[in-house]
């Protein structure tokens, strides 16, 4: 029998400090109201000096596996998603692993920048589907803030910190209907953390049209791949960067407003967390129903680009 992979469970994970619109007004040239037209951030949560990205992992993962009421030794794959690991090695996963006591899975990080969760989901089903992993932890786990110039408008005023994660399972039954995922490496220096500088370094403009062409365009390609038209789509989880693009993206596809999931005004963009962030909200809140068809869809740096078509 064909084997798919099903979300079977979500959970998520903020910091307590939460840095407004106001309070950046005091550190850089910005104003509440030019942040909120040109992205829709009015808030995000910062990690604190000793919080690090296991460590919002884990809280996220202790969340889900309680929501999914299994014991964390039933997971035998665990993948995080992250551009800011707490070392350079062990990875995130392995760390992230140990906290939770686990004993059985292999675990990895995965690095596709804003674009992370869909791959790392993408690889999960994989594994699920050829009958090697039954039970993934997919996480994605940002402490974005720490690759911030705080002096740098352009770019400070846009990112927040947090954690998302879902538990796929295998199942007999969809679940994940298919997924797309790509990258052009040639956009590289558009949106770029160098290693001489170790902070965020981005285009705002350019990075704004290319990310609503490919989201538009990706958007409309998963739903004709799959046969399915607009109307079959009950939400769009899209990754939360900036609710103009969000809302570009959606009249590009003519998807109503009541059908996105929209987080970016409390969360900003938190990079591989967004998605799984937006989705425990979603969740939580009792707005997802069972045998829901939802779109994921994200965009980062590199870049990479990607969507998962999924029945809950
Ligand atoms: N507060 C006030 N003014 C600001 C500002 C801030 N925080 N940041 C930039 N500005 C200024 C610029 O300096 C510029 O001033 P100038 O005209 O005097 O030079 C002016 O606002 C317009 O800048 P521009 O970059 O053209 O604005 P924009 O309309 O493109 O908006 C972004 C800027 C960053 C909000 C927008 O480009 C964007 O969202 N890009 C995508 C970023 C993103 O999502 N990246 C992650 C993808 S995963």
């Amino acid at each position: 029998m064909q084997k798919y992979s099903k979300i079977i469970s979500t959970g998520s994970y903020l910091p307590e400090k939460i840095l407004t619109n106001k309070d950046l007004e005091k550190m850089v040239d910005t104003s509440h109201e030019w942040i909120i037209e040109r992205t829709g951030i009015e808030s995000r949560h910062i990690a604190n000096e000793n919080e690090s990205s296991v460590d919002m992992a884990y809280s996220a993962s202790v969340n889900a596996i309680k929501n999914a009421n299994i014991d964390s030794n039933v997971i035998d794959m665990i993948i995080v998603a992250t551009t800011t690991p707490e070392r350079k090695f062990p990875s995130t996963a392995v760390l992230l692993q140990n906290k939770l006591k686990n004993n059985k899975a292999f675990a990895f990080d995965l690095n596709a920048a804003c674009t992370g969760f869909i791959y790392a989901l993408d690889v999960a089903d994989t594994y699920i589907k050829n009958g090697i992993a039954n039970y993934v932890l997919v996480v994605g786990t940002e402490k974005i803030t720490s690759l911030l110039d705080w002096s740098d408008r352009n770019t400070c005023v846009l990112f927040g910190d947090g954690a998302g994660v879902a538990i796929l399972g295998s199942s007999n039954t969809p679940g994940i209907i298919s997924n797309t995922i790509g990258s052009d490496g040639s956009y590289k220096d558009l949106l770029t953390v160098n290693t001489d500088s170790e902070v965020i370094e981005m285009s705002g403009n350019d990075v704004f049209k290319i990310a609503v062409n490919t989201m538009g365009k990706l958007a409309a390609e998963t739903l004709e791949k799959n046969s399915m038209t607009i109307d079959s789509l009950n939400w769009l989880i899209p990754h939360q960067a900036n609710s103009r693009i969000i809302n570009a993206v959606a009249r590009k596809i003519n998807l109503p407003q009541e059908k996105i999931i929209m987080t970016v005004n409390k969360h900003g963009n938190t990079s591989a967390a967004s998605i799984p962030l937006a989705l425990d909200y979603a969740n939580s809140n009792n707005l997802i129903k069972e045998n829901d068809i939802i779109m994921f869809e994200a965009f980062g740096a590199g870049f990479t680009w990607g969507s998962t078509l999924l029945k809950y």
